[in-house]
This record gives structure tokens, C-alpha cells and sequence, in this order.
């Protein structure tokens, strides 16, 4: 099984708190998932590769570490997973971005995708899949499933909150796929929201409802 890391610091504690409030507002809600996903950023690249280099201070020669190169790609899952490309993209610049479009039927809650365009060589990157909520893991899973016929180098999932059943499900089917999460919630109510949650992630954003 991939590894699950639950990145409970206390400033993405503070921020997932205000994200969580039904009375925060869309522009303080998108601005939140970014912080949210710039902090979880950290701990998801933790693995990166560094080579060393040579360069000059005001004062001395030195050797020192930068990034070995490695691409990256984000792909968010949308709607939702857009909120959190802009937080990640600030530290990591150089990544290409995909896009997978996945919505959950509301009748049978089975994953419904309508746009994939992926970066062209995916196959030389490491890939990052973006979505706030993992509840049935439905789309998660369908999305990674996807972007696993374009052979990336590797495969992470970032979410913000998830249900106990969504994450089983996921590390079940991708058991190759390290998954990066800032809470995990109770339980799915009967209509697979995750509780307590934060509600409809995509609405909220764009306030759509
Ligand atoms: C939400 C969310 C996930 C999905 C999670 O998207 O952003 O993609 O539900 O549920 P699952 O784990 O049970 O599949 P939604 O279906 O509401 O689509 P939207 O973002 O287009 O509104
Ligand atoms: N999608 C959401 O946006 N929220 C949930 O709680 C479950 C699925």
C-alpha cells in the first residue's frame, strides 16, 4: 500500500477550521484552499530529488543543493481540484498542468468524466492529482486510472478531507499511490457527503449555490 500522510500542522489545523465554516464566504474559501494546498505542497514534495551545483556568494565558492530536474505535472480533478493548482504552482513553477473532468452522478454516485487534456509527455513526469474532497473515492480513483494509461513516472493524490471510506477505497485500487491528506473526517452521510466536511467543494468555490 502507498503510504497515507495526514499533514495536521497547526497553521493547515487553523485555516481547514475557517475552510470548514458555512459562513465563510467564496473569495476567503478559494483564498483558504490555496494557503491550504501551498503548506501541503511542502510535505508532498518532501521526496524530491536534489543534485549539487557550484555557485558564487558575495564571499566564497560554495557547493550546494537544487533540484535534480525532475518534471512535475499537477492535475487537478475539476471543479474543485482548480482551487488548489495556484497554491502549488507558487512553489513549484516549472510544473505543467493537466486537467481531468470528473463530476459524481447525484442518482448512482458513480464517476462521470467529460475532459481530459494532459501535458504531452507525461510519461516523463511525476504527477500530483488535485481534489479537495476524497468521500467515495469514486472519482479519484477514476481519474487515476486515466492518467495511468499515459505511464507518468509516478502518481500522487492531494486532497484536503477525506472519508475513512473514500481513502480505503482508494488505497485499495491504487495501492502504488502516496496519498497526502489534511483531515480525515468521521463518515459519509446517506447521500455520500463527507461529514462534517465542508459541504459542496465546488460551490463553494465558484459559488454555484
Ligand atoms: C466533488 C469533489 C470530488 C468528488 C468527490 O466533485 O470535488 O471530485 O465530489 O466525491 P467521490 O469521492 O464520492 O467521487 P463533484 O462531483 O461535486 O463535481 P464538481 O466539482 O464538478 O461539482
Ligand atoms: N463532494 C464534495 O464536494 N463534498 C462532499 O462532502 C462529498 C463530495
Amino acid at each position: 500500500m502507498g503510504n497515507i500522510t495526514i499533514t495536521n500542522h497547526p497553521l493547515i489545523q487553523h485555516k481547514l477550521t475557517m475552510l470548514r465554516d458555512k459562513n465563510t464566504g467564496s473569495k476567503e474559501f478559494r483564498s483558504l484552499v490555496s494557503e491550504i494546498s501551498m503548506l501541503m505542497c511542502y510535505e508532498a514534495t518532501r521526496d524530491l530529488t536534489l543534485k549539487e551545483v557550484e555557485i558564487e556568494t558575495p564571499l566564497a565558492f560554495v557547493k550546494a543543493k537544487v533540484i535534480s530536474g525532475k518534471k512535475q505535472a499537477f492535475i487537478p480533478i475539476l471543479r474543485a481540484g482548480l482551487g488548489m493548482v495556484e497554491g502549488l504552482l507558487a512553489l513549484v513553477p516549472s510544473a505543467r498542468v493537466g486537467h481531468i473532468g470528473i463530476y459524481r452522478d447525484p442518482e448512482t454516485l458513480l464517476p462521470v468524466e467529460y475532459y481530459c487534456k494532459l501535458p504531452a509527455d507525461l510519461d516523463d513526469r511525476e504527477v500530483i492529482v488535485l481534489d479537495p474532497m476524497l468521500a467515495t473515492g469514486g472519482s479519484a480513483i477514476e481519474a487515476i486510472t486515466q492518467i495511468k494509461k499515459h505511464n507518468p513516472k509516478s502518481i500522487k493524490f492531494m486532497g484536503i478531507i477525506a472519508a475513512p471510506e473514500g481513502l480505503n477505497a482508494l488505497a485499495k485500487a491504487h495501492p502504488d499511490v502516496d496519498i497526502f491528506l489534511a483531515a480525515l473526517d468521521e463518515k459519509l452521510n446517506d447521500h455520500s457527503y463527507i461529514i462534517p466536511g465542508l459541504g459542496d467543494a465546488g460551490d463553494r468555490i465558484f459559488g454555484t449555490k
